[in-house]
């Protein structure tokens, strides 16, 4: 593709950014009742071994710590850790879940939202979480569905068209790494390939609207992703246009599809 610049296999964020920690505050606004009520459903108390793989800032890690408290344990993990507070029994380490060791059969609960989708390696990476639950051990994925993305309303057809453009340009970049932005509709099915039984996906759809985490995020993304939204073709004066758009009280779009998978070891 013209212009792109193809770097497979590498995390188009960066969590080093100044825009790293709105993105990770959006994510746990938006994502975190979705996931504590997955979490729930499959079943997390006390004394239960969990790990969370590429925890951010670590909302889901520290819930977890909460949850299995007495007697249980957090281990978290990231390519690039963030500072995460201190809890009994929670740890974080730098880990990449595609290549660093993973003990065998160690976990009661596996959890990685919005990681997989972003790694080429992702059915090999679920293969190794599966190796290391313990038989009886469930496996928690949230992933996206980011091709999914109509406006609904604008103030006029340049904002519709910009916004599709954005959207377009976005994908592009995720797809030079390697990510698969609509991995969230595949991710049931790659669990039961993986040999996962019991599983079940929890589908959720959002409004984006000013004010929301959802479309905070996508501000965020303008600022953060900015290098790669320029290559794809925006320019500055588009970037700034959509900040604006983004404030417009007159405009909503569909937010991305939300998928919460689980599945257990058998
Ligand atoms: C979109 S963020 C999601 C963060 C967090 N799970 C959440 O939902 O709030 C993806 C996270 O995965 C981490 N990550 C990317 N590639 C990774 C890898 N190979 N191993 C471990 N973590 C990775 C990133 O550093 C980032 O923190």
């Amino acid at each position: 593709m013209a212009g792109a610049v193809r770097e497979t296999g590498s995390y188009l964020f960066d969590n080093g950014s100044a825009h790293a920690a709105g993105q990770h505050r959006c994510l746990a606004a938006w994502l975190d009742p979705v996931s504590f009520g997955a979490l729930r459903a499959g079943g997390v108390g006390p004394g239960m071994r969990c790990l969370d793989v590429g925890t951010g800032a670590g909302s889901v890690a520290l819930w977890l710590a909460e949850r299995v408290a007495p007697g249980g344990s957090v281990l978290a993990t990231d390519l690039v850790p963030l500072p995460v507070p201190v809890r009994p029994g929670l740890t974080v380490l730098r880990h990449d879940v595609v290549r660093d060791e993973l003990p065998p059969g160690a976990f009661d609960l596996v959890h990685a939202r919005l990681v997989l989708s972003h790694l080429p390696e992702r059915e090999a990476v679920l293969a190794r979480l599966f190796a290391a639950l313990r038989p009886g051990g469930v496996l928690h994925l949230l992933e996206f569905d980011a091709e999914y993305a109509p406006v609904l309303t604008v103030p006029d057809e340049r904002a519709r068209e910009l916004y599709e453009r954005y959207q377009r340009a976005k994908l592009r970049a995720f797809r030079a790494r390697g990510s698969h932005q609509g991995w969230g509709r595949e991710c049931a099915g790659a669990l039961v390939r993986a040999g996962f039984t019991g599983v079940e996906a929890e589908v959720r759809i959002g409004t984006l609207a000013p004010g929301t985490p959802q479309l905070e995020m996508q501000l965020h993304n303008t600022w953060h992703l900015r290098e790669a939204l320029l290559r794809e073709g925006l320019g500055e004066d588009e970037l700034a246009e959509l900040r604006g758009l983004f404030a417009d009280p007159r405009f909503r779009a569909c937010s991305n599809v939300v998928y919460a998978v689980r599945g257990r070891r058998p």
